[in-house]
C-alpha cells in the first residue's frame, strides 16, 4: 500500500464568483463515419427504435449525462457544409461527397432542424461550426438569420419546413482549424477574414451570440498570439484543439493493444494539455486582461488507429480504461482553469475517437469515458475547490512526469464533491482527504470506475464490463476522510461538512 497519498481542500482558497461552467462537459457531433447517421440518428423509417428520428437508446443516455452544450456540423465537414443543402423535406435535399471523411456520400437528411431540434430534445445549447473556407459571408449570416429571426425572408423559408419559432443560436464558431482544412489560412489573413464574418452575423429577435474564432492546435502559440492581437474586440471566445495522440503520421497506435510504459505516456501527453492551455491564456492576458475571453478547448481526446476492418476514413476506436483515465485527467486540468476555460467538447458523441456511446445496428454500448462524464456531473456548474496534492511522481516516456493521484474538487448546493483517480497500474493507495478543519464529513456517497485489466473495455459482446459501481471505500474521521483507492481507479466522492 503506497503512502502519504493527500489531498488537502484549500476551502480558505475558494473563490466564490468561480464557477466550473457546465459547457466543459460539452460534446461534437461531426458528419464523421457513424456519428450522425447510425449514431445519433436513424430516421423516422427505421426499424431501431426512435423518436422523430433520433435513436432512443443514444437519446436516453446523453440525456442521463446532462449534456450542455453539443458542437455541429465539424470539424472539417463545417468548411464544406451548406447549409440549404440540409433543410425541406428529406427526399429533396442534395447528395454530397465528404471529402474529408472517406469519401462517404452525404445525404443531407441531418440537417438544421433536425440538429436543433435534437438539443431541444437533449435540454443543451446548440454551438454552430459555420462554413469559412469554402462558404460565404452571406451564407453564414443567412444561416444564423434562418436558425434565430422572428420575420423576414429566412424566418419565412424556416416556417415553410415546418419550424414557426425561431431558435435560440448563442455560440457561434466563425470557421474550424482555419490554418488546415479549415482553409490553409494565415494567421494574419484569418483575422481580416474573422473580422468580417462575424460583422455580418447579426443578433436577430433579442438573440445574443458568443462569437468563437477558430483557434489554434496544441502548441501554435502564434496563431493564437496574432488572432488575438488582430480580431480580440471582435470575439467572445476562441478555441484549442488538443489531442491525446502519438503523432500525425504513420501508426497513432492501438486503442486496446498497449503496454503499461503506453499506458503511463498516454498520461503524460494527456496531462501537457496543461502547460499548453496556460501558455495560450499567458497569450490571451496580453490582449485581454479582464479575461473576458474564453478558451474553448472545442476539440480534444483520444485519437488510436481505427479499429481493424473498419473504414480508415471514419476514425472507430475502442475505449478502454485507458480513455477513461484520459477523461478523468482532461477534466480535472479543465476544472482549474475556469477563468478561461469556459467550454470544452471531447471528440466525439458517437462511434468516432473517444466516443460516449459505441452502436452497433440496433445496439449500443457506454464506454468508459461515458461513465467518467456520468460520474463529474455534480462538478457542473459548482465552485471549484483549490487543492494541494501529495503524491508519488513517476518518470515517463519522452521526458514527462506523471503525479500517481490526480483529484479535483467543487462545492454546490452545500455539497462537496471530490473526484481522485489513483492512475497506478499496481499499487492500492490509502489517501487523506483533509478538510481544513476539524469537522466530520457526513453523508459520505460515492461512485467508482475500475477495470480488471487497463485495457478493458466494453462490446456489444460484454457490455458490462467496465461499469460504475457504488463506492464504500471511504470513512469519515474528524478532519478528513479516509479513502481506499484501488490501482487505476476513479473515485468521486460526494459529501457535507
Ligand atoms: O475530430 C476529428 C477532426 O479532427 C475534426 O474534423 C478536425 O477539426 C480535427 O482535425
Amino acid at each position: 500500500v503506497a503512502s502519504a497519498d493527500t489531498v488537502t481542500l484549500r476551502m480558505d482558497q475558494i473563490n466564490p464568483e468561480e464557477v466550473i461552467m457546465p459547457e466543459i462537459y460539452g460534446q461534437f457531433a461531426e458528419h464523421l463515419g457513424a456519428c450522425i447517421y447510425g449514431g445519433l440518428w436513424v430516421g423516422p423509417e427505421s426499424p431501431i427504435p426512435n423518436t422523430q428520428g433520433y435513436r432512443n437508446d443514444v437519446l436516453q443516455a446523453l440525456r442521463d449525462l446532462k449534456v450542455p452544450v453539443m458542437r455541429w456540423p465539424g470539424g472539417c465537414f463545417a468548411d464544406e457544409y451548406h447549409w440549404r443543402d440540409g433543410i425541406g423535406p428529406a427526399k429533396d435535399r442534395p447528395t454530397q461527397v465528404n471529402n474529408n471523411w472517406g469519401g462517404t456520400i452525404e445525404d443531407n437528411s441531418f440537417g438544421t432542424n433536425e440538429f436543433f431540434n435534437l438539443c431541444e430534445l437533449l435540454g443543451c445549447e446548440p454551438y454552430l461550426s459555420g462554413n469559412v473556407g469554402s462558404g460565404s459571408v452571406e451564407e453564414l449570416a443567412q444561416w444564423v438569420e434562418y436558425i434565430t429571426a422572428e420575420d423576414g425572408p429566412m424566418a419565412r423559408l424556416r416556417k415553410e419546413n415546418g419550424r414557426e419559432k425561431p431558435w435560440k443560436l448563442k455560440y457561434l464558431g466563425v470557421g474550424n482549424e482555419s490554418w488546415g482544412c479549415g482553409g490553409n489560412f494565415t494567421p494574419e489573413y484569418y483575422s481580416d477574414v474573422y473580422r468580417r464574418y462575424q460583422t455580418y452575423c447579426r443578433e436577430f429577435s433579442g438573440n445574443k451570440l458568443y462569437k468563437i474564432a477558430s483557434g489554434a492546435s496544441d502548441y501554435d502559440y502564434n496563431w493564437t498570439d496574432i488572432v488575438m492581437k488582430k480580431a480580440h474586440s471582435h470575439m467572445h471566445g476562441i478555441s484549442l484543439h488538443y489531442y491525446t495522440v502519438t503523432g500525425w503520421n504513420g501508426s497513432k497506435g492501438s486503442a486496446t493493444v498497449f503496454t503499461p510504459e503506453d499506458y503511463y505516456w498516454t498520461l503524460g501527453k494527456c496531462l501537457e494539455i496543461e502547460p499548453v492551455i496556460e501558455k495560450h491564456a499567458a497569450i490571451m492576458d496580453k490582449y485581454d486582461e479582464k479575461k473576458r475571453i474564453g478558451l474553448l478547448v472545442d476539440e480534444w481526446g483520444t485519437w488510436w488507429d481505427v479499429e481493424p476492418g473498419t473504414n480508415p476514413g471514419h476514425l472507430y476506436q475502442q475505449n478502454t480504461m485507458r480513455d477513461a483515465m484520459v477523461a478523468a485527467l482532461s477534466l480535472n486540468v479543465f476544472q482549474r482553469h475556469t477563468d478561461r476555460v469556459k467550454m470544452t467538447n471531447i471528440a466525439q458523441v458517437a462511434n468516432v475517437l473517444q466516443s460516449m456511446v459505441l452502436t452497433r445496428g440496433d445496439k449500443m454500448v457506454l464506454t468508459p469515458t461515458y461513465y467518467v462524464f456520468k460520474m463529474y456531473i455534480p462538478h457542473q456548474g459548482a465552485t471549484p475547490i483549490p487543492l494541494d496534492v501529495t503524491t508519488v511522481r513517476k518518470d515517463v516516456r519522452d521526458g514527462r512526469s506523471v503525479d500517481m493521484l490526480q483529484a479535483t474538487a467543487s462545492r454546490k448546493d452545500g455539497k462537496i464533491t471530490v473526484s481522485l483517480s489513483n492512475v497506478d497500474l499496481d499499487k492500492e493507495m490509502e489517501v487523506t482527504i483533509a478538510l481544513g478543519n476539524e469537522s466530520k464529513a457526513k453523508n459520505i456517497s460515492g461512485n467508482i470506475l475500475t477495470a480488471g485489466s487497463i485495457d478493458d473495455y466494453n462490446d456489444f459482446d460484454k457490455p458490462e464490463k467496465v461499469t460504475l459501481k457504488p463506492f464504500s471505500g471511504a470513512k469519515a474521521a474528524k478532519g478528513s476522510i479516509k479513502v481506499k483507492l484501488p490501482a487505476k481507479s476513479i473515485v468521486t466522492l460526494t459529501f457535507e461538512i
